[in-house]
């Protein structure tokens, strides 16, 4: 009898703070809800995407896979969260770098350059560095951003998402480490 193929998954590729900085953001989103409303991220489910595939066929994991080990890698860095955003068009709320460091901008493009040559389509949206915090949000701005401490980004993570009536639950599947900061 045949084996039965692995079911599909909704993947992308992000970094995911470390859990201290994850509790400060999560503080913050609670902060601004109080005000503006609409649905906080888990503190757990805090992330930065660095490429969305959406549906991948079970049989195309281990290629992915690949294609993400090829991919070039910068060094680690560390990431500042200094800017607070809103976009109207889908009531986002996020965080991001107001200037992402060429070791993130080189990490993104890299990954999406070898996912592309392994013929994995990419949304076409543009890479914008941003964490969303709060969903559905109302406009908060202009919001103060505190003093976040800095984000030490150490490896980027394969992650599948399941949409579920709770909000979508994600799993590592894959974690590739940055080499250690020259
Ligand atoms: P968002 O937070 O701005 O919605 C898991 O859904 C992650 O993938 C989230 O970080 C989400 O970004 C991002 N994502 C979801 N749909 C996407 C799309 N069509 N293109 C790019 N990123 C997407």
């Amino acid at each position: 009898m045949p084996a039965a193929e692995a079911p599909s998954q909704r993947l992308f590729f992000a970094l995911w703070p470390q859990p201290e900085l994850a509790r400060s953001l999560h503080g913050l989103a609670l902060r601004v809800a109080a005000k503006s409303g609409g649905r906080v991220m888990a503190r757990d489910t805090l992330h930065l995407t660095l490429a969305f595939l959406g549906e991948v066929a079970g049989s195309r994991l281990e290629d992915l896979k690949e294609a993400a080990h090829r991919a070039p890698k910068p060094a680690a860095f560390e990431l500042r969260l200094d800017r607070a955003g809103y976009w109207r068009h889908n009531r986002i709320l996020w965080v991001g770098p107001a200037a992402p460091p060429p070791a993130l901008k080189n990490l993104a493009a890299g990954l999406a350059a070898s996912l592309g040559e392994a013929g994995f389509s990419l949304e076409a949206r543009p890479f914008q560095a941003h964490m969303t915090l709060i969903r559905k949000s109302a406009d908060p701005m202009p919001l103060l951003l505190p003093d976040l401490p800095p984000w030490p980004v150490e490896e980027m993570v394969l992650v599948s998402s399941r949409l579920t009536a709770h909000g979508p639950r994600y799993r590592a599947i894959t974690r590739w480490p940055l080499a250690a900061a020259g």
